[in-house]
């Protein structure tokens, strides 16, 4: 494993065994680069972000562009609301999601002077090689993914081969993995910061790179490492046995970066814990919520969890500790909030950012869809 991101926490140590060189955990205050990376992450415009988001990856993709001194490296964040389709969405609701994902990823920090935002839409290149790649992609991989039968509420254990799944699941919801694959490699990424959950289509996008190399005989397509901060995996406030999710249906399971003060703390207030006493301890097994509340403060305050739980030593109850937590996450995100809502009374400052962001983003996917054209023989 590469020496230039350092931090790796027991947790993730089985995974960064399993997958040593194409997965690393970044401890995104201190990581560097090699030259010439290609950074590339995307967000589903289902309305604003919530902390899950935010922690397994929004705040890192801030922190790698904002630490980056390298001119030759890129960030590129994009909006992803051709994935968003996959299940039907109401013309107008999807609209206004689409602004309030771009202004929560400004009120995050994002700084457009410092990476590319775009609507993945506004690039057509996406759908093209989605085209091409999907040709290349297995159904067999397709149907091992876990996401789209999640989405189709199906088990994780079922097939597209069930007659009945097969009825239930369009054929876009399916093939997502190889929609996702054509954004990361239309700009030939290199690293991909992500949340736990996706590492199961970031190692699709890898082995359908390796495909469209071999087939072709070319190293075009880098293999894109996934980047998994250390808070990957963020769970539901109310059932912390599932990761924290806006489809949920409770709506004190999920904290948005732009909730009020009072709505975050009714919404730790009313978190699951457990009936074990005394002073708090990191087991997410026997304590998962608990040790989620502890992953989050880790999250929000770049320490490790042994360092969270020596500074909440002193806490001695409950009630202690969610009063702790609370401010913690009111403190992150209170001037967020307030940039948010200003950044929704400007529509034009909105458009204008994804216009210039669409522009320079297809400058890159123009290119590189080109070339690609060129070795597949479609020039
Ligand atoms: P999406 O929109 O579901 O989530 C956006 C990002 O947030 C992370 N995330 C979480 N991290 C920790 N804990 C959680 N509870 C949690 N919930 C969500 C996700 O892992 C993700 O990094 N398919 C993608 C969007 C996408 C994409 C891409 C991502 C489309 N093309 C290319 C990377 C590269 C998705 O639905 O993310």
């Amino acid at each position: 494993m590469s020496s230039t991101f350092t931090h790796i926490s027991r947790r993730s140590l089985a995974t960064a065994v399993k997958n040593a060189a194409s997965v690393q955990e970044i401890s995104v205050s201190n990581s560097t680069l090699p030259p010439n990376s290609r950074i590339f992450s995307m967000i589903q415009p289902t309305g604003r972000i919530h902390l899950g988001n935010y922690l397994g990856a929004v705040k890192s993709w801030r922190t790698l562009a904002e630490s980056n001194t390298d001119p030759s490296n890129k960030f590129i964040y994009g909006i992803a609301d051709l994935h968003a389709i996959t299940v039907p969405k109401d013309p107008k609701q999807l609209k206004e999601y689409r602004y309030q994902a771009i202004a929560s990823l400004l009120a995050s920090g994002l700084d457009t002077s410092k990476c590319i935002l775009f609507f993945q839409s506004a690039v057509p290149e996406h759908a093209e090689l989605n085209w091409f790649l999907t040709c290349m992609t297995s159904m067999g991989a397709l149907n091992r993914m876990t996401q789209w039968k999640s989405k189709a509420q199906q088990s994780d254990s079922s097939s597209i081969l069930e007659e009945n799944v097969l009825e239930m699941t369009k054929a876009g919801l399916f093939c997502y993995p190889a929609l996702q694959a054509a954004d990361i490699l239309l700009y030939k990424s290199t690293h991909v910061p992500v949340g736990d959950d996706q590492s199961q289509h970031l190692e699709l996008c890898r082995n359908v790179a390796k495909t469209f190399n071999s087939t072709y005989n070319t190293d075009y397509f880098p293999l894109p490492k996934t980047l998994l901060t250390p808070a990957k995996k963020i769970l539901s406030l109310k059932t912390p046995a599932k990761k924290m999710s806006k489809s949920d249906p409770v709506a004190t399971s999920c904290i948005y970066v732009t909730d009020t003060p009072e709505e975050i703390t009714l919404k730790i207030k009313k978190a699951t814990t457990d009936s074990i006493q005394g002073q708090v301890y990191f087991d997410p097994v026997e304590r998962p919520g608990v040790s989620n509340l502890i992953n989050i403060v880790s999250g929000l305050s770049n320490k490790s969890i042994d360092e969270v739980v020596e500074d909440m030593s002193f806490i001695n109850n409950h009630k202690e500790l969610k009063d702790y937590v609370t401010n913690i996450i009111i403190e992150e995100f209170d001037a967020k909030r307030q940039l948010y809502d200003e950044l929704m009374k400007d529509r034009s400052y909105l458009e204008s950012i994804c216009t210039q962001g669409r522009d320079t983003a297809r400058e890159i996917a123009s290119t590189n869809l080109q070339e690609v054209k060129q070795i597949m023989g479609l020039d």
